[in-house]
């Protein structure tokens, strides 16, 4: 199995800060996991493309970033089943399925990350989520240090989060992520922005039309280093949120068919005064705020810094608790990124 020594990581995570490993596993194979079930450490991180995680340290834990690759498709008369591997590219593989008009994943264009990543926070955006055409994960159990497989139901999907993220943290590892796509495919043109789509679209104009409003809305991390989305966007409770509503009637809400409300996390930073707020070489951007962006710093720790900012001041004007989406590592591990300064 290959692996690097001290090895910088500042290329692997698109805050782009420098954060050193002292060990990183790159397995490729069943029997490299399998070497790699005995090796491990008390503490280590299983690192994708980088695209949701912020090195807090100028240490970061032992590294495993698996090196699977390949994509393959099955037809029937129902639909097409595809499988790709965890290390493949998510856009990429949008892309590939729209060009052989397979079509379902057009609205999650434009996601930076890996495929395997994908499933553990359950990427979603412009109204769908990945749930909703995952049939079968295939996760490598570090303990019986067998592949197993997953069925939708058994990932235990929800808004931004599985079962991987939970019961099963650094238990194993995806190795491959399948999906089926009905012939029977409709557009999703529900949300903002796509709802003046004509409803015959094709898949490939709606891809264009994501793309068009991700490029003109979020940052690129190429260009200008962030991790999309910092927090996720809370849901409230009924009772909770009628409160809110009645001090801020503006609020940007989102009715869920569990009876709570979602609320978007990026007004409640704009309100609290910090979209375009900058200090240390980081800041909240200033086209959308959920979005902390890194101008000139090195270190993760600006970053925490910021991100404890936001939090409190959000719940001191509202009294709403952020979660972040991004997972934060230390030099020790993962781990909370939010120190509480109120009970
Ligand atoms: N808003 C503001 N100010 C801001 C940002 C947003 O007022 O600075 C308002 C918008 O005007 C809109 C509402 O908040 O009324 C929602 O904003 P937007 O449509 O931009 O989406 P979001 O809720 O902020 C979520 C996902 C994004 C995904 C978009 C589109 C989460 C945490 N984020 O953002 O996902 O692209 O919806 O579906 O759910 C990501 O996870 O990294 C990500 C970018």
């Amino acid at each position: 199995m290959k692996t690097l020594s001290n090895y910088s990581l500042k290329q692997n995570n698109s805050f782009a800060v420098d954060s050193i490993s002292p060990l990183v596993y790159c397995p490729s194979s069943e029997s490299d996991l399998q070497e790699l079930a005995d090796l491990l450490p008390a503490s280590f991180y299983i690192l994708g493309e980088g695209y949701n995680t912020l090195l807090v340290d100028s240490r970061a834990p032992v590294i495993i970033k698996p090196e699977f690759f390949g994509v393959s498709i099955r037809e029937c008369d129902e639909g097409y089943t595809v499988s790709a591997a965890a290390s493949e590219n998510w856009h990429e593989l949008v892309l590939h399925c729209i060009s052989k008009g397979i079509n379902g994943l057009e609205n999650l264009a434009l996601i930076p990350g890996s495929v395997g990543a994908a499933p553990i926070q359950n990427i979603g955006a412009y109204g769908v989520e990945l749930s909703q055409y995952c049939s079968e994960v295939t996760w490598f159990d570090f303990d019986k240090q067998q592949l197993t497989q997953f069925t939708n139901d058994e990932c235990k999907f929800s808004y931004r989060e599985s079962i991987f993220k939970h019961g099963l943290k650094n238990k194993g590892l995806i190795t491959q992520v399948t999906f089926f796509f009905t012939k029977k495919w409709k557009p999703n043109l529900s949300y903002a922005g796509l709802d003046d789509l004509p409803t015959n679209v094709s898949a490939q104009a709606v891809l264009n039309k994501v793309i068009e409003i991700r490029q003109s809305k979020l940052p690129d991390p190429n260009e200008l280093p962030n991790a999309g989305s910092f927090f996720k966007n809370p849901l409230l409770n009924k009772a909770d949120w009628l409160e809110l509503k009645k001090l801020f009637p503006d609020v940007p809400s989102y009715p869920q068919a569990s009876g709570h409300v979602k609320v978007a996390a990026g007004w409640l930073i704009q309100e609290a005064g910090l979209k375009g707020f900058e200090e240390n070489g980081v800041g909240v951007h200033k086209n959308q705020a959920l979005v902390l962006v890194n101008y000139t710093s090195n270190s993760g720790g600006s970053i925490s810094t910021l991100a404890n900012t936001v939090y409190n001041k959000v719940y001191e004007k509202f009294g709403i608790q952020l979660e972040p989406e991004v997972r934060a590592v230390f030099s020790t591990g993962e781990s909370t990124l939010i120190r509480l300064s109120h009970g």
